[in-house]
């Protein structure tokens, strides 16, 4: 059977890593979370003292990139992928409030975004993958067979994200986890370098009231029709 490409981008906690893991299981393909290698040089950033807008931190954050090294390692128990920040495992510490609260500021500097596209295109080039993010459809797989824009209001997206949260024993409000989801939302669409932005061929879902498994079934079949094309 012919080998596509899945991109899959949204915004945040609308469940694109659901969603692309399923799709992966389901027709053998890699999955790679783009959000974790943004995570992962925003928590590097976070241990060097360098989070902030100055010109002089960003300059700094930018002439350490050589040293920042990104692998993902698949974890068999847990069934997916989990990332590694120069060989040290920061699956737990990269999904903090703390992390979530700096990263889209991260996100914005150009030379990281090429740093991480790069990387993405290459672990993309036998086709056979699913990735999520913000700007797969557009700027890293502008290419991909099947795109997929997922959006959900954004209450929906902090109740979700705000039980995830308190499942991991983590201590937050809901009103945190909102404010952070809006700012989010906000930093990621109205960045200069390839903001969050629909791809013009990508099919949208809202999945505000849809189940999971019904927004898996309805695109999986998209995702066969295409592959059988
Ligand atoms: O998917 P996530 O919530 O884990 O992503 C964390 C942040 O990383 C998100 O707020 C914006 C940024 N990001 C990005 O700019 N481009 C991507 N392809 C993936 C994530």
């Amino acid at each position: 059977m012919r080998k596509i490409t899945i991109a899959i981008d949204g915004y945040s906690s609308t469940g694109k890593s659901t969603l692309a893991k399923q799709l992966a299981k389901a027709l053998g393909y890699i999955y790679v979370d783009t959000g974790a290698m943004y995570r992962a040089v925003t928590l590097f950033a976070m241990r060097h003292h360098l989070i902030g807008d100055s010109e002089d931190t960003v300059t700094k954050l930018v002439a350490l990139l050589p040293e920042i090294h990104l692998k993902f390692m698949y974890n068999d128990a847990l069934g997916f992928a989990e990332m590694y920040l120069n060989n040290e495992n920061v699956e737990k510490e990269i999904r903090t409030l703390d992390v979530s609260r700096m990263v889209s500021k991260i996100a914005t500097i150009k030379e990281v975004r090429s740093k991480l596209v790069d990387m993405q295109k290459q672990m993309g080039i036998d086709k056979g993958i699913v990735m999520d993010g913000r700007d797969i459809g557009t700027v890293v797989f502008p290419e991909a067979e099947l795109k997929i824009f997922m959006t959900a209001s954004p209450e929906t997206r902090a109740a979700r994200r705000y039980k995830e949260l308190l499942d991991k024993g983590d201590e937050v409000t809901y009103e945190e986890v909102l404010k952070n989801v809006q700012s989010r939302d906000h930093i990621d669409s109205h960045r200069k370098v390839s903001p969050l932005q629909r791809a013009a061929e990508a099919i949208v879902f809202d999945n505000s009231d849809m189940g999971l498994e019904e927004q898996f079934e309805r695109i999986y079949n998209y995702a066969l029709r295409i592959i059988q094309k």
